[in-house]
C-alpha cells in the first residue's frame, strides 16, 4: 500500500511555487495577490482560510483577508465582492462558503469576476472546465489530480466510482476523470444519497473518491482488493485529549480500508493540503488568466 502523501506533495508544490514567485521579482514583474472573504465565525471555515492566507505568505504572494461579521447583508457581500473585481491590485480571490443562510451563494458567485475566480465555482469556468477550454479548475478536485499524477496511480480505462455530488467536490471530480487526458480517462460512475446498490458499485470500483462527508462511511466490506482510495471528508469529532477539544476522521475507515488498498490518502495530511496547494497555483495562474478569459 502506497499512502498519497498530501502534506508531503503541497510541501513539494509549494517549493516549487516560490522559485516561481523569486524569478517573477527577480524580472520586477507582478506578484500574485489572493484575497480572502469569510462571513462569520464558523470554526472550521475560519482554520481553512488562515490555512490558504499563510500557505500565500510561505510562497511569497500577497494575500489580504477581509473577516466580516455574521450579519453581514447580501448587499454590503456584494459591494465587496464588486471592489475586489474593480481592484487591479488583486489576482484571484475566494469567498469562503458556507455563507451565513441570508445570503445567496449563487448569487454571490455569480458576481464574481470570472477572471479572478480562483476557486473555479463561477458558471463561466465550470462550463469551461466542462468543455475543457482554459480555466480555473476547483481546488480539491485539482489537488486530487494532481496527487494521482504525481503519485503515478494508473486511471486510464479503470473504474472510478464517486461517492458524493457536490458543486465543489463530486460532480467536478467526476468530469475530471472522464476527460480524454491523463490523469483521467477513467469510466466514472457518480453515486449520491439515493443511490440503491452502492456496496455493488464500490466493489467494482478501482478508484474510489470518497466525498459524501460522513466520518467513517466507506469500510473494508465496500472495498476491491487493491483499489485506490481517496478520502475528501474531514469531520470534527469531539476528543477531550486533544488540545484543540476535537479530532479529524475522513470518509474512510482508514485501518481497515487501507489494509485492501493499493493507495490511499490519510485524513488529515491527504487531499486537505492538496487543495491548498492547488489554489496556490491557481492565483498563480490567475495572471495569465487575464488574457484568456
Ligand atoms: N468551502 C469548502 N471548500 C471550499 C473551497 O474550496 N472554497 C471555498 N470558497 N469555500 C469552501
Amino acid at each position: 500500500m502506497v499512502l498519497l502523501d498530501g502534506k508531503e506533495t503541497s510541501k513539494k508544490i509549494q517549493e516549487e511555487l516560490k522559485e516561481k514567485v523569486d524569478q517573477l521579482k527577480k524580472e520586477g514583474k507582478k506578484i500574485p495577490h489572493l484575497a480572502a472573504i469569510i462571513v462569520g465565525d464558523n470554526g472550521a471555515s475560519l482554520t481553512y482560510v488562515n490555512a490558504k492566507v499563510k500557505a500565500c505568505e510561505k510562497v511569497g504572494f500577497e494575500s489580504t483577508l477581509i473577516k466580516l461579521s455574521e450579519s453581514t447583508t447580501e448587499e454590503q457581500l456584494m459591494k465587496r465582492v464588486k471592489s475586489m473585481n474593480e481592484n487591479p491590485d488583486i489576482d484571484g480571490y475566494i469567498v469562503q462558503l458556507p455563507l451565513p443562510k441570508h445570503i445567496n451563494e449563487t448569487k454571490i458567485t455569480m458576481a464574481i469576476d470570472p477572471a479572478k475566480d480562483v476557486d473555479g465555482f463561477h458558471p463561466e469556468n465550470v462550463g469551461r472546465m466542462a468543455l475543457g477550454m482554459p480555466c480555473f479548475l476547483p481546488a480539491t478536485p485539482a489537488g486530487i489530480m494532481e496527487l494521482l499524477k504525481r503519485y503515478e496511480v494508473p486511471t486510464e480505462g479503470k473504474h472510478c466510482v464517486v461517492i458524493g455530488r457536490s458543486h465543489i467536490v463530486g460532480s467536478p471530480m467526476a468530469m475530471l476523470m472522464w476527460r480524454n487526458e491523463l490523469p483521467g480517462n477513467a469510466t466514472v460512475t457518480i453515486t449520491h444519497s439515493r443511490t440503491q446498490n452502492l456496496k455493488e458499485l464500490c466493489l467494482q470500483a478501482d478508484i474510489i473518491v470518497a466525498a459524501l462527508g460522513k466520518a467513517e462511511f466507506l469500510t473494508a466490506e465496500m472495498v476491491k482488493e487493491g483499489a485506490a482510495i481517496i478520502d475528501v471528508g474531514i469531520t470534527r469529532v469531539e476528543d477531550t485529549s486533544k488540545k484543540s477539544g476535537y479530532r479529524l476522521l475522513g470518509d474512510v475507515k482508514f485501518d481497515e480500508v487501507a489494509a485492501k488498498a493499493s493507495f490511499i490518502t490519510p485524513v488529515p495530511g491527504g487531499v486537505g493540503p492538496m487543495t491548498i496547494a492547488s489554489l496556490m497555483i491557481n492565483t498563480l495562474k490567475a495572471i495569465e488568466m487575464k488574457e484568456l478569459i
